[in-house]
């Protein structure tokens, strides 16, 4: 089976085609440097981008894996959740494309997605994904933070989110406070190699509290009050290191207890993490070593996988269809805001 999938959920716009469960090309278009001045992506200026980006976006997999349109056997799209206007671009484009084409159309969750993004590299990701069922998974980002129990496969149930700001967004807005650019978490990454985790003691909010929930802001009004007390610190690069140093270890140590203890409590053998701030090099490493302690098989997402890309929505759109008895609706909506659990129903 051979799909073309697009992912337009938010500043990037991304393009694949896949093959029997393999990616067979893919394109991220980022749109970080035209939202960079704004410290935050604008919605209205997404849009835009993603009509002007879309079409050489698809052309361009499309030439690189030497399928032409009329090989395509289904098109893709993430129907949600995103920016309304962003989504509606990638979604209404390809539901078009399936439409001229006389072939299935499959509008995909994004976060779902996000859940088999780990089982892409390079692995055959259906074999793959059923030895290690259940699995619990962090999908953490800039607009998410969630622990995701997978039961099997297309079966999952939300254990827990953030109850305010997502990961990601806590990284990005402690970054601005700094005087960092937008997005700041690979910048904190950077700089926090070379500073001490312990030099200043920032809060682990609800790190104890049984629940799956996470929350974040507590932690950016901490760092705020911080540097209001200190001011001109950050102007020194070692003060400054030791500042992303300690807010990344706050960060990375409830990601990492809190994706720990549910493992724990759902007795699975396996973890799994995705989304952009999977990127970070503290949470791989201490991912892997909190796994490796506690006897867990651990599938990160490979780097470049782990942002928003059309790879992920391809690869479960391609799962959907073929354990799917019959066509998938022609007009299906974009879905702008649902929750992961309601995915099954809809
Ligand atoms: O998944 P993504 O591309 O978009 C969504 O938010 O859905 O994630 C982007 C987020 C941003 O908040 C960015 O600061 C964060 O991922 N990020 C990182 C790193 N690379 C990206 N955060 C910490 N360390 C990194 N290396
Ligand atoms: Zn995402």
């Amino acid at each position: 089976m051979t799909l073309l999938a697009f992912e337009t959920s938010c500043d990037e716009t991304s393009a694949a085609v896949i093959q029997d469960g393999r990616v067979l090309s893919t394109l991220v278009s980022s749109q970080i440097r035209l939202h960079s001045e704004y410290g935050g992506v604008v919605p209205e200026l997404a849009a835009r981008e993603h009509l002007r980006n879309l079409m050489p976006v698809a052309q361009g997999v499309l030439r690189d894996a030497r399928v032409a349109p009329s090989q395509l056997d289904a098109v893709a799209a993430t129907r949600g959740p995103g920016l309304p206007s962003a989504l509606m671009v990638g979604f209404k484009a390809a539901q078009a494309m399936a439409f001229a084409l006389q072939r299935p159309f499959v509008g995909i969750h994004h976060h779902e997605a996000h859940l088999y993004s780990p089982w892409i590299a390079g692995h055959p990701p259906a074999a793959d994904f059923a030895a290690f069922q259940p699995n619990v998974s962090l999908i953490v980002s800039g607009g998410h933070t969630m622990l995701v129990k997978v039961e099997s496969e297309l079966k999952h149930r939300l254990l827990g989110a953030t109850v305010d700001d997502a990961a990601g967004e806590c990284f990005d807005k402690i970054g601005k406070l700094m005087g960092l650019p937008y997005p700041a978490g690979p910048e904190i990454d950077r700089l926090a190699e070379r500073g001490n985790p312990g030099a200043f003691d920032f809060p682990r909010p609800m790190i104890q509290d049984v629940n799956d929930d996470f929350s974040f802001s507590g932690l950016k009004t901490s760092v705020r009050y911080f540097l209001r007390d200190h001011p001109g610190l950050t102007e020194d690069i070692r003060a400054l290191s030791d500042v992303c140093a300690s807010v990344q270890a706050a960060i990375v140590d409830v990601l990492v207890a809190k994706t720990l203890r549910a493992a724990g409590r759902m007795r699975v053998g396996c973890v799994t993490a995705s989304g952009g701030v999977t990127r970070n090099n503290s949470l791989r490493h201490r991912l892997k070593a909190a796994c490796e302690q506690s006897g867990l098989e651990l599938r990160l997402a490979q780097p470049d996988l782990c942002t928003d890309n059309a790879a992920m929505i391809g690869i479960l759109a391609e799962r959907k269809l073929l354990r799917q008895a019959g066509a998938p609706p022609m007009f299906e909506e974009v879905l702008p805001g649902w929750q992961l659990d309601e995915a099954l129903e809809a």
